[in-house]
């Protein structure tokens, strides 16, 4: 049954073998885990945020663990557009699975930039737009939390990436994700990714300082995990499934009945985040987890279960 079994998924218009992506930020340019992991295996890959400029990051401690995941403030450190062309498009170019390209910025020249630089290049199939970033000063969450700033951004972008499928990040650190998912939407995104961390604080009592360097930092990992399925549910039935948009749905992925419960919430796609820190093959287990699933289930395609929640 598990031969014959579809899981692959139409994305936006591109064919994904499976619907298990590894997260922005939490598996590098592509190179960083071939030693633990095929990407190849996987449905896509994301690449971690590139901004015009090379970016140092913030200072250290970046990360801290918590009870149920992690908090991070790596400032968005990356290589920046003219190294990401010359030393990862190589890498990049040589993967067979579709590769999104993480786009963020200071200002909305700076994606249009990036974006319109990058949109010409044959090995990648898309953009992940991120304007959900908590962990910056200027831009980050700022153009992700104001529904007349997600329109002008979302659509300058569009803009600039011309055919290729364009994903919105989405915070869920708003009042109302669904006002947020609908601007982007109206303004021109295919696809919608969600969530990103949520600000918090570590504190070292004894010092009575914060453990971060940043003071703050981005929740991530298990502790999310309900608030994620709750939030994709709720812009599903809201914003996307009436217009035929799909989501990528992240937060505290760990195992595959993980996956199959943001599937059922709504998601055409996962991500796994903070968990690949952990088991950097854990992605690629989650592939298996699913089709085992489907087939005890007698389920032969995994279209099936988008959005599937019974209520
Ligand atoms: C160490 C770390 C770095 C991250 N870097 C980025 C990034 O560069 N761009 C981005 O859009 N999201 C970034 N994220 C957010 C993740 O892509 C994901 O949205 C979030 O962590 C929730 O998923 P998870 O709980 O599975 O990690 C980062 C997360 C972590 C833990």
């Amino acid at each position: 049954m598990e031969d014959s079994l579809d899981i692959s998924v139409d994305f936006a218009g591109i064919r994904l073998a499976n619907p298990v992506f590894t997260a922005s930020g939490t598996c590098g340019y592509a190179d960083e885990l071939a030693d633990f992991m095929d990407i190849n295996q996987l449905g896509g890959f994301i690449t971690k945020s590139i901004t015009a400029k090379p970016r140092k990051g913030h200072a250290t401690p970046r990360i801290v663990e918590t009870d149920a995941g992690m908090l991070n403030a790596i400032g968005l450190a990356n290589v920046g557009l003219e190294k990401f062309i010359e030393e990862k498009i190589p890498i990049i170019s040589k993967l067979s699975v579709p590769v999104f390209v993480n786009l963020a910025g200071e200002t909305i020249s700076e994606y249009v930039a990036v974006a319109e630089r990058l949109a010409t290049e044959p090995s990648i199939a898309g953009f992940e737009l991120n304007i959900s970033c908590p962990n910056v000063e200027r831009g980050g969450i700022t153009f992700g939390t104001d529904p007349a700033q997600v329109t002008e951004i979302t659509s300058a972008v569009k803009k600039a990436v011309n055919e290729k499928v364009l994903m919105v990040k989405l915070s869920p650190t708003v009042t109302d994700i669904s006002v947020i998912a609908r601007a982007t939407v109206e303004a021109g995104a295919d696809a919608l990714s969600m969530i990103n961390t949520f600000t918090a604080m570590a504190l070292d009592i004894e010092t009575r300082k914060p453990i971060l360097a940043n003071k703050t930092g981005g929740l991530s990992g298990p502790a999310i995990k309900p608030i994620a399925v709750y939030l994709i549910n709720k812009v599903y039935k809201e914003v996307t499934r009436d217009r035929g948009i799909p989501i990528l749905g992240m937060g505290g992925i760990r195992t595959a009945s993980d996956a199959i419960e943001f599937i059922i919430a709504g998601a055409s796609a996962v991500a796994v985040g903070t968990a690949t820190f952990l088991e950097p093959g854990c992605a690629v287990k989650i592939i298996e987890g699913i089709k085992k699933y489907c087939a005890r289930k007698g389920i032969a395609n995994v279209k099936e279960l988008i959005g599937s929640l019974e209520v």
